[in-house]
């Protein structure tokens, strides 16, 4: 899936990379799975037609595989792949999760951000929480 929201930086003096997933995602249900993802960043901007599939549409409807024409890479160390459009890839592995407590969110971003009236299905801001995901990374390279 597409993700806005992420950081890099290190956690108990491991390299790591943290990103932030709905409840109904389906990319949760494969990150509570294998405990693993890759993080992909375009070098060349990014490409509208991968962005209005994987960032608009669910795993849980479509293959977006090749809806979106992605070319996947064998991974180096982990068990998931990368995507070669996106070639600046980060292999990490699931060190720590937490779901976001929404009691804890300043109220005006809790407004914003989880608008209880929106179902969980919609891509953007609905009333689901985010689990924060720290990744340690294993590997970092350039799909070439
Ligand atoms: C620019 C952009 C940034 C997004 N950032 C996030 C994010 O950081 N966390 C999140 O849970 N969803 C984010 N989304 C929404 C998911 O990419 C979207 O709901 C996707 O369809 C989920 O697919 P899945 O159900 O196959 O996991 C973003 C969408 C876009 C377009």
């Amino acid at each position: 899936m597409v993700i806005g929201w992420g950081g890099l930086g290190t956690v108990w003096g491991k390299p790591a990379f943290t990103v932030y997933v709905r409840e109904h995602r389906y990319t949760k249900a494969q990150l509570d799975a294998t405990g693993e993802f890759t993080v992909s960043i375009p070098m060349e901007g990014v490409i509208p037609s991968i962005v209005k599939i994987c960032g608009w549409q669910s795993g849980y409807d479509i293959d977006k595989e090749p809806a979106a024409h992605l070319t996947l890479e064998a991974p180096e160390v982990i068990h998931v792949p990368g995507i070669k459009e996106y070639p600046l890839t980060l292999e990490c592995k699931v060190l720590y999760s937490q779901k976001q407590d929404l009691e804890k969110i300043p109220e005006d971003i809790r407004a914003k951000m989880y608008p209880q009236d929106v179902d969980v299905t919609y891509c953007m801001a609905n009333r689901d929480a985010h689990t924060a995901y720290i990744g340690e990374i294993v590997a970092a390279y350039i799909i070439r």
